[in-house]
């Protein structure tokens, strides 16, 4: 697992827990690629999500005892299994070989079992979810998949057009990323019935670390290594992609950049493109826009009632913004 819970064994200790019911949920002999897309599950993602939810119902009344806290874990390894689907799918989607530093399911077993693979997660989440869940929760999960399809769709359509929209590709990261950060805590701090207005504040600030998230994921796949992310960078040119950091580097040197944006999109134009982005100062640029997030995710923290759950989300606001993978 990841360093950023370091500082909080208690929420350490909590997602074992979840990883428990993880291994659980996916040990099915009935279906062919269960221990494969086991092994994906197990293979070191930050489990931020299910943090989250668990984050979130730190905002409740105090709960009553191991049951109240077993229904929250349940919710959250659904919400860890979307997003690990998602994942499968979106690898596909992007042509990439590697996910959390081993090799992706269309690699090892073509892109139709991957795509099964996917849904099988998608169906294991369902189960958990109408196992544990309220159906307000059920409700906002169902919407949160159809928004993310939405997301993925726009971005796709929208592939090799290297538009400069900012705001169109806020609303691709707002459907795709930020909206399963702010389901997070929007549900675990729901599922334990903490007061509405702070279940609205915490839907607010998991938005905006969302949007800061994947911004700083933009942002390393132009200059951090496959190694140190254990995914490959340098995929979103590749894929045709305009992210924030090329969005920002056409706005300042577009007569070199435009020339060598189009297909055939080689490795010696890709790693041009990279040195004029690099060299626009739009890397800074777009990180100085997710610390905006950031800052804002952080006033409405500050606002929230005191817990330890209200520091830990002050941490991870902090560590998301400085991480390196
Ligand atoms: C990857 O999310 C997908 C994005 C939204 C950028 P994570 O970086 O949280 O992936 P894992 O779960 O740790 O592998
Ligand atoms: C996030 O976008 C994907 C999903 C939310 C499904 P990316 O395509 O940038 O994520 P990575 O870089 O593959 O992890
Ligand atoms: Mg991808
Ligand atoms: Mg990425």
């Amino acid at each position: 697992m990841t360093d950023i819970w370091k500082n909080s064994p208690r929420l350490g200790k909590r997602l074992d827990r979840v990883e428990g019911l993880l291994a659980e949920t996916l040990s099915d002999p009935g279906f062919p690629l269960a221990e494969a897309t086991k092994r994906l599950v197990f293979s070191g993602g930050k489990m931020l999500r299910p943090a989250f939810v668990i984050i979130g119902s730190g905002f409740g009344p105090k709960g009553k005892g191991p049951s109240s806290e077993d229904k929250i874990h349940h919710i959250a390894a659904a919400v860890e299994l979307i997003h690990t689907a998602s994942l499968v799918h979106d690898d596909i989607i992007d042509d990439a070989a590697i996910r959390r530093g081993t090799s992706t399911l269309h690699t090892d077993f073509g892109t139709t079992n991957a795509i099964l693979a996917g849904d099988w997660l998608f169906s294991r989440s369902f189960r958990l979810v109408a196992d544990y869940a309220d159906l307000k929760s059920a409700r906002v999960l169902a919407r949160f998949v159809g928004g993310i399809c939405a997301a993925e769709i726009g971005q796709d359509l929208g592939k090799f057009g290297f538009s400069t929209s900012k705001r169109s590709y806020l609303r691709t990261i707002a459907g795709k990323t930020a909206a399963l950060f702010s389901l997070s805590l929007h549900v675990g701090a729901s599922e334990a019935k903490a007061d509405p207005l702070v279940i609205q504040a915490l839907r607010r600030t998991g938005y905006d670390i969302g949007m800061a998230f994947q911004i700083i994921d933009d942002i390393l796949d132009y200059e951090s290594d496959d190694k140190t992310l254990r995914k490959p960078v340098g995929n979103d040119i590749k894929e045709g992609l305009c992210t924030l950091p090329l969005i920002l580097a056409l706005k300042k040197d577009e007569s070199s950049l435009r020339p060598l944006l189009g297909k055939p999109m080689d490795d010696r134009k890709i790693s041009e493109i990279l040195r004029i982005v690099l060299a626009t100062g739009a890397l800074d640029e777009a990180r100085s826009i997710a610390q905006r997030f950031t800052a804002r995710a952080r006033v409405e923290i500050e606002r929230l009632p005191s817990c330890p759950a209200k520091q830990e989300l002050m941490n991870a606001s902090e560590a998301l913004l400085q991480r390196r993978y």
